[in-house]
């Protein structure tokens, strides 16, 4: 605590000072997510919630695309990310004009895009989705097929509950990739009766060993109401550590891999973004209102 009081007080103040709140992403670190933080989730919770600020202004800690979706969202106030060089893989993975290549190639095929995108990506396509609520989008449609980009294993995970032919693109999670069926095994070989709880980004094969695929809130919930004795969540490292902290009668077993974007936010970096109106996310208006249909859209199903 002693290493983290003086930054944690300074935000606090400087919140009060400003009239800002923080919006954190669930594998913000913990003296970010129990500290600073006024409210918490997964991409879902955060673009829902960004909607409804009335602050003037808003901090996301977590990643670009997250804080250009609150932007989108809430048009009207200040959103700051601590740190501009918060990308992510699959963001990074698909370009505008590779969706319209896609159209080229798939005429009348709707194109769903996953909320890990870029906000001239989701200009392009017909709506959003996170990995909250995939399924229920993709069954939105009512089509026999869809495509679904950037994230090639969240696409094939959703064929696989939904029926429905998806046409996928090759981006992946460079954190959720790495994890393997074989971990899964090991896992439950060391640690019996293990509860495996995994995101969707993780490729089908870890996703069909697993006891439980779901977003960063589906996997908390899932703890919260089934108090699995003895539990894993294959997924970012912090998330562990955040709920955990709520479960001090269960046994978390923590194997994980670090999102090296989500780290790259941190106690000072919030501070000096709220001290100095630091790194202000703009959206290019030529992009902005078609961006926000796609996000719209999601949120109203
Ligand atoms: P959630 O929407 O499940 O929080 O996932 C976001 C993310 O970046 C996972 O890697
Ligand atoms: Fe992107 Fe993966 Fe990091 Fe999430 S964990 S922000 S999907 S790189």
């Amino acid at each position: 605590w002693a290493l983290f009081a003086e930054d944690v007080e300074a935000i606090l103040a400087l919140k009060r000072e400003k009239n800002a709140v923080i919006l954190a992403h669930n594998y913000q670190t913990p003296e970010i997510y129990h500290c600073v933080a006024d409210i918490v989730g997964d991409s879902l919770a955060l673009a829902r919630e960004a909607m409804h600020v009335e602050a003037d202004i808003i901090v996301l800690a977590g990643v670009s695309f997250m804080a250009e979706t609150a932007k989108l969202m809430n048009p009207g106030k200040t959103v700051l990310i601590p740190d501009t060089e918060a990308g992510c893989s699959l963001a990074d993975s698909i370009t505008p004009a590779d969706i319209r290549l896609m159209r080229e190639a798939y005429p009348g095929v709707p194109i769903v895009a996953y909320v890990n995108t870029t906000a001239a990506v989701k200009a392009e396509v017909d709506i959003c989705c996170t990995s909250g609520n995939a399924k229920r989008i993709v069954e939105s449609l009512g089509v026999p097929r869809v495509i679904m980009l950037p994230d090639q294993y969240l696409a094939r995970n959703v064929a696989a509950e939904t029926g429905v032919e998806i046409i996928t693109w090759a981006g992946q999670c460079e954190v959720h990739e790495r994890f393997t069926a074989e971990d899964v095994r090991e896992l439950r070989a060391a640690h019996p009766g293990v509860t495996v709880l995994v995101h969707p980004e993780c490729p089908p094969e870890v996703v069909a060993e697993a006891d439980f695929a779901g977003s960063t809130a589906a996997m908390t919930d899932y703890v919260a109401d089934h108090r699995p004795p003895r539990v894993v969540l294959l997924t970012e490292c912090s998330m562990s550590d955040n709920v955990a902290v709520h479960y001090p009668d269960l046994e978390f077993i923590r194997p994980c891999n670090l999102c090296p974007h989500m780290k790259r936010i941190t106690l000072k970096n919030i501070r000096r973004a709220l001290e100095e109106n630091r790194n202000v996310v703009t959206i290019d208006p030529a992009i902005a209102d078609r961006a926000r249909s796609s996000v719209e859209r999601m949120l109203a199903i």
